[in-house]
């Protein structure tokens, strides 16, 4: 297995990672986000859409959409062959670094979602509300808060 540490590269996405993002999202959700939407989120976040590269393949990204006043985490995947590696874990501290004004960092995930639920609370987000029929599926989502930090 890799050793993140060390061969783990975190970067801004690029316009050439668009075809890999978009096939990591159609393996990761049953919901995958279109083209076009992926395209728009990098064109208005350059510095918090970022992607993990292993060599020089897309092994996962993960994606801030600033808002008025808090950050909405709008999407985190890690290739199927590379999670429970430390993959999602870095992407968020990268992000995290990056965010210096103390808003809140805000998201969204299926109630079904064991495992993003878990690695959310392990990164210190909270559950806040339940929003029965959020997915255009039906299924209901949690919303889950961390606090920022502030740099002084
Ligand atoms: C959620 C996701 C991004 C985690 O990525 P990852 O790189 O595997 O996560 P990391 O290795 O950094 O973190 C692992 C931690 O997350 C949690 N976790 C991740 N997968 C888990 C699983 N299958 N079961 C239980 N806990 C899990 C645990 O807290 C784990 O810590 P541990 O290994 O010490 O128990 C990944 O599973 C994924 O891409 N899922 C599909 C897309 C998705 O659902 N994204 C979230 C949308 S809201």
């Amino acid at each position: 297995m890799m050793n993140p540490a060390n061969e783990l590269l975190i970067i801004p996405f690029r316009q050439e990672d668009l075809a890999s993002v978009f096939e990591l999202e159609q393996l990761s959700f049953i919901d995958p986000y279109p083209w076009w939407l992926l395209a728009e989120l990098a064109r208005k976040n350059p510095t918090t859409f970022l992607v993990a590269k292993l060599k020089d393949r897309v092994v996962g990204y993960a994606i801030i959409d600033g808002s008025e006043d808090y950050y909405h985490l709008v999407s985190i995947a890690v290739h199927p062959d590379f999670r429970r590696a430390g993959v999602a874990a870095g992407l968020l501290r990268a992000l995290e670094e990056r965010l210096t004004d103390g808003a809140t960092v805000r998201l969204e995930v299926r109630e079904s979602n064991d495992a993003a639920i878990k690695f959310y609370l392990k990164h210190g987000f909270e559950k806040r509300d339940i929003v029965p029929g959020y997915y255009a599926d039906g299924e209901t989502a949690i919303t889950m808060e961390k606090e920022g930090r502030k740099e002084s």
